[in-house]
């Protein structure tokens, strides 16, 4: 079985042939990143046009990776939301023509369920499983029990963590996506100097499963107060945060295990941009140890946006026979769970 992915709905440009042995066939993917950086950020006008511009050329690349036709094909996947509009419309109207002209099935997958099923492309993964997503624009905690099944036990109240990232990065002077520049600073930190840099942890010890970054922003604005910072100053601080965003997921994800069966979830995995944080990872890592768990991360080029995820998603759906009429729409938002559990 060998299923096309695209991925449109932020800044990358992505294509990726995947088959039902979990073998990439394809994978191809063009960032915008310079196109946003003097921006400090994402504007969606600019990556629409992006899209528009390399996305054909980006499927032609992916079938020749591959060294498949179109007639090979079992499917055609997109995403078709949460994201910028106008970049989620490009490519799922690009699945669209695809699907009519080649004949084949269309699936429209959630940008979210394909980051959270990535690990069952890398690693032997069975339902029921635990979900910390950590993305720019998301921050959950879930249960997942089957594809399209998802139970929400907690979300950010405010900011997502990646966004936390990046703001709290553009206040001491690092360039956009802020995550990997305030990594990469993290061999130079010194940790005494980091442990005096109080950050505030809220919501933590609180009884249900939310998070909330927001108030990291007025510390660090507080902390800053207005000097210059020195290249180590900048480094302890990356620590800091990083102590302190790790404090705040794993006291959720703690909170999460005493609301619910340890027995039946005998897995966690972590899914989203933020995931591509090795700090992060080994403090979820001895979590898990501690608690019996196995924990998963999918590797870095797989954690960030890509189209193999889309591709895989696409055929997990494709197999339970989930597939759409060619005038599904494109959906700026797509909640993977409507309710919190009560
Ligand atoms: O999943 P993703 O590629 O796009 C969204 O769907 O949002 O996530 C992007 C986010 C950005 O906020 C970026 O700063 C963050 O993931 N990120 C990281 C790292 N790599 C990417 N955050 C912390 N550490 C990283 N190494
Ligand atoms: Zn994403």
């Amino acid at each position: 079985m060998l299923i096309l992915g695209i991925e449109t709905t932020c800044d990358e440009t992505a294509v990726a042939v995947v088959d039902d042995r979990r073998d990439i066939r394809a994978h191809v993917l063009l960032s915008q990143l310079d196109d946003h950086r003097p921006y400090g950020g994402v504007v969606p006008e600019i990556a629409a046009r992006a899209h528009l511009d390399h996305l054909d050329g980006l499927v032609a690349r992916a079938m020749e990776e591959a060294k498949i036709s179109f007639d090979d094909l079992d499917a055609v996947a997109a995403s078709a939301g949460p994201g910028l509009i106008g970049g989620v419309m490009v490519g799922l109207m690009t699945a669209k023509a695809l699907a009519l002209a080649a004949h084949k099935p269309l699936v429209a997958v959630n940008h979210l369920e394909a980051h959270a099923l990535t690990a069952r492309l890398t690693n032997d993964v069975v339902f029921p499983f635990l979900l910390l997503l950590v993305s720019g624009g998301h921050c959950q905690i879930l249960i997942v029990r089957g594809v399209g099944e998802y139970e929400l036990l907690g979300e950010t109240i405010d900011d997502a963590v990646g966004e936390a990232f990046d703001k709290v990065a553009k206040m001491i002077g690092l360039p956009y996506p802020g995550g990997p520049e305030l990594e990469k600073l993290l061999p130079q930190a010194n940790e005494t100097a980091a442990a005096t840099i109080d950050l505030p942890r809220p919501l933590v010890g609180r009884k249900n499963c939310d998070f909330s970054f927001a108030g990291l922003k007025t510390a660090t604005r507080h902390w800053i107060g207005g000097r210059d910072l020195s290249a180590q100053e900048k480094a302890d601080f990356a620590l800091a945060f990083h102590h302190t965003v790790s404090d705040i997921l794993l006291d959720r994800l703690a909170r999460a295990l005493q609301e619910r069966d340890v027995a039946e979830l005998k897995t966690l995995v972590v899914a989203g941009g933020v995931a591509a944080n090795r700090f992060l990872c080994a403090r979820l890592k001895t979590f898990c140890d501690a608690r019996g768990l196995n924990f998963v991360a999918p590797p870095v080029r797989l954690c960030t946006d890509n189209a193999a995820m889309v591709a895989w998603a696409g055929l997990e759906k494709f197999r339970l026979g989930q597939i759409d009429d060619l005038d599904v729409a494109a959906r700026p938002r797509w909640p993977l769970a409507m309710e919190k559990a009560s």
